[in-house]
């Protein structure tokens, strides 16, 4: 591997909870993400994902071990690496359009004043929401506001963009379609991108590596190289046998563990 940007070391996150007690969520964890990866995380429900996103978006301190980004554990606000993060859902200002919207992501990413306007607009239209600016997110379909939300992150270029089940809650078809745009921009840009989903076929289409995560407390149970070609078509590759191979080895590992 390529010198990591990301380098998880034996991460340990507890919770206090009310009717459990401590919960030990992660109990040293290790994982490195190389520069211009594209891994998916899966793993059963509450088994720490979105714990481990946070951490590493540095929304959330762990009890010991460390996270570093770019070789530094300082704080990334601020320093010169560009952190985006998409959310399962809705993560959009309700009372701001579309437009407005991307500017604000850019805004807080110190983005000078005479260039926010050009570049959301640019971002709008690269996944496919021209002429949808003025629109405020109530006026928009769920898909259309995940693609507001993906043009938000990508707006700032971010060196790491973080997604934490982004297109869960979307149908076959819309997902499919911000899918082509993630691959299509990913592609054409130099970012790592770390996306949790629950989704097989998904993880072995977009990423190059996938790793499964254990239950609570989490640990990496396998992980697996997806050495399909790039750039990938995904018109395609849901019908290439390469893709249902290497589905059916990970639904294997996955339902036969050991
Ligand atoms: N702030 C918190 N306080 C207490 N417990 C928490 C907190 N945040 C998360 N947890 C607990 O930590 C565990 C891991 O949660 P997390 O949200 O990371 O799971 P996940 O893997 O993302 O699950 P899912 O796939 O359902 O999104 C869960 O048991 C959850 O209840
Ligand atoms: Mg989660």
């Amino acid at each position: 591997m390529s010198e990591p940007l990301v380098q998880i070391e034996n991460a340990v996150k507890r919770f206090k909870t009310p009717a459990k007690g401590i919960l030990s969520v992660l109990d040293g964890l290790s994982i490195a993400f190389a520069k211009g990866e594209f891994v998916c995380l899966l793993g059963p429900s509450g088994c720490g994902k979105s714990t481990l996103l946070n951490a590493i978006a540095g929304q959330e301190r762990l009890d010991a071990g460390e996270i570093r980004i770019g070789g530094t554990t300082k704080p990334i606000a601020g320093e010169s690496l560009r952190v985006a993060m998409v959310w399962q859902s809705d993560s959009l200002l309700p009372w701001k359009t579309a437009q407005a919207n991307v500017e604000f992501s850019l805004l807080v990413s110190g983005i000078k004043g005479n260039q926010r306007q050009q570049r959301a607009l640019k971002w709008l239209q690269a996944v496919g929401l021209q002429g949808f600016e003025a629109y405020y997110p109530a006026q928009l379909s769920e898909g259309m506001r995940q693609r507001v939300s993906l043009a938000a992150a990508l707006s700032i270029e971010p060196d790491l963009l973080l997604m934490d089940e982004p297109f869960g809650a979307l149908d076959v078809y819309t997902k499919l379609q911000i899918e082509k745009e993630v691959v299509r921009l990913w592609e054409a840009m130099d970012a790592t991108i770390i996306m949790v989903t629950h989704d097989v076929q998904e993880a072995v289409a977009l990423a190059d590596r996938v790793i499964m995560l254990t239950a609570r407390p989490t640990t990496v149970a396998f992980e697996t190289r997806i050495d399909l070609p790039r750039p990938r078509d995904l018109d395609r590759i849901y019908g290439d046998p390469r893709f249902h191979t290497k589905v059916s080895e990970l639904w294997q590992a996955l339902t036969n563990p050991g």
